[in-house]
């Protein structure tokens, strides 16, 4: 499959991304996790946007696209893959469509995830993530704690808060989502690629909404 998850920060797309991924081996492509990765190991690119991560800011549309340019290509996309966290402005998505034209790539559809604004600010705040870059493993104290308080079941390294996980910094992320991520919603809905699903109830719930619609159910 070949998806676009949008939706608010805390919606459950990364949550969804990698339930989605067991269907049928699509790649989970995260921005946000590329970029923790790249300040975690300091590299230049993780000096350069550190600060605004931080803060609930977005990292430039030049680099994100640079980075997507080149993830994009990599083989393990000839499978599938479930854009998680991009695009996230209209400059994005339009590069995006751009880029799949010239590489004769077909989008399915594009997944909004709808929350209301409590429940993401619920689930931001109860939200525990790996702290290893190369697992990133997401759990929820409240609805899926991992067995172990503070460890996570998959590698085994500790459980923490993101650095973007303070009260300013998710107010900063809700009103940037606002402003500049909820018009993608109409940008694919005139696409024709749209399918809204109400990501309130449980994973499982979203996951069957979304699987009846793509025929993998
Ligand atoms: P990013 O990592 O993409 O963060 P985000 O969009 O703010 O989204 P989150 O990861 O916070 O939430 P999510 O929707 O994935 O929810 P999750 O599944 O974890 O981006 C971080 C930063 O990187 C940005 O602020 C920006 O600086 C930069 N960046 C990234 N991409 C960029 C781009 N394209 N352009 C520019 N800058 C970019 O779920 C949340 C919690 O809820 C979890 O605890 C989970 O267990 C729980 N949960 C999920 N679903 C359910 C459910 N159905 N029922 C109960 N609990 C649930």
């Amino acid at each position: 499959m070949k998806l676009i998850l949008l939706g608010a920060p805390g919606a459950g797309k990364g949550t969804m991304a990698k339930l989605l991924t067991a269907v049928d081996g699509s790649v989970q492509i995260s921005t946000g996790d590329i970029l923790r990765g790249a300040v975690t190991a300091g590299t230049a690119l993780g000096k350069q946007i550190e600060s605004l991560m931080k803060s609930g800011d977005l990292v430039p549309d030049d680099l994100i696209m640079g980075i997507m340019e080149q993830r994009l290509q990599e083989p393990d996309c000839e499978k599938g893959f479930l854009l998680d966290g991009f695009p996230r402005t209209i400059p994005q998505a339009e590069a995006l469509k751009d880029l799949l034209e010239r590489l004769g790539i077909e989008l399915d559809m594009a997944v909004n995830l709808d929350v209301a604004r409590e429940v993401v600010l619920d689930r931001l705040t109860t939200r525990r993530t790996c702290s290893n870059s190369e697992c990133q493993a997401i759990y929820n104290v409240n609805s899926n704690p991992p067995r172990q308080e503070g460890v996570c079941d998959k590698c085994g390294s500790s459980v923490v808060q993101r650095d973007d996980e303070t009260a300013e910094a998710i107010s900063h992320r809700l009103e940037t989502y606002a402003e500049k991520t909820a018009p993608l919603i109409g940008f694919y809905e005139r696409e024709g690629l749209l399918l809204n699903v109400d990501a309130a109830g449980p994973s499982e719930t979203v996951l069957a909404a979304i699987s009846a619609r793509l025929g993998t159910s």
